[in-house]
């Protein structure tokens, strides 16, 4: 989860996480890099004193100074494709959850095995016993190390499912059904916020994942009433 001052991504607990940070870092390099060179010479044509009063045109430089950025945009484009298909990819999912919004809680449904559904909430903060605006009554529970499918959609507006950690963001339309995929690598509490303005409680209307073996996701889903 985010704690204070945190400037940087959240931890990744996906695959598809860890490859968005990587592509993310990659890019941002090759940002500064331009950025570094870019001003570099910006900052030198006023110092200088070479002047030619003669020179009109340069087909050379037009000619480096177009191809050197066309190529740098390749390198960004190209991982920037694979990732979008890797995102947008669905492995064999284990489990299928479907998350509806409303406003403003989420509702979830377990329809793979014994029809498990259930409002989520955001519930009231205790000192020291949740955590302020991010924790909800019914939680979410998960298998960690499978696939996962999940499918998002709404009830009345737009909201958006959305976690950081899991690199999971797709909006929930009312009369459309969204499909998105995730594999989680290790147990904890995962939390995410709807990020689609979608009215006065859209602060307050977090997610919440449980994730634990599969052995204990079977006894829950069992003993779920
Ligand atoms: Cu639901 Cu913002």
């Amino acid at each position: 989860m985010a704690t204070w001052s945190n400037f940087n991504f959240q931890n990744s607990a996906s695959p598809l996480m860890e490859q968005i940070i990587f592509f993310h870092d990659h890019t941002l390099i090759i940002l500064i890099i331009t950025t570094i060179l870019v001003s570099y010479l910006m900052v030198s044509l006023f110092f200088n004193s070479y002047i030619n009063r003669f020179l009109l045109e340069s087909q050379m430089i037009e000619l480096i100074w177009t191809i050197l950025p066309a190529i740098t945009l390749i390198f960004i484009a190209l991982p920037s494709l694979r990732l979008l298909y890797l995102l947008d990819e669905l492995n064999n999912p284990l489990i299928t959850l479907k998350s509806i919004g409303h406003q403003w809680y989420w509702s979830y449904e377990y329809s793979d095995f014994n029809n498990v559904e259930f409002d989520s909430y955001m519930t009231q903060f205790e000192t020291n016993n949740n955590f302020r605006l991010l924790d909800v009554d019914n939680r979410i529970v998960l298998p960690m190390n499978n696939q996962i499918r999940i499918l998002i959609t709404a009830t009345d507006v737009i909201h958006s499912w959305t976690i950081p950690s899991l690199g999971v963001k797709v909006d929930a339309n009312p009369g459309r059904l969204n499909q998105t995929s995730f594999f989680i690598n290790r147990p904890g509490i995962f939390f995410g916020q709807c990020s689609e303005i979608c009215g006065a409680n859209h602060s307050f209307m977090p997610i919440v994942i449980e994730s634990i073996s599969v052995m204990n996701f079977i006894n829950w889903i069992n003993n779920y009433s």
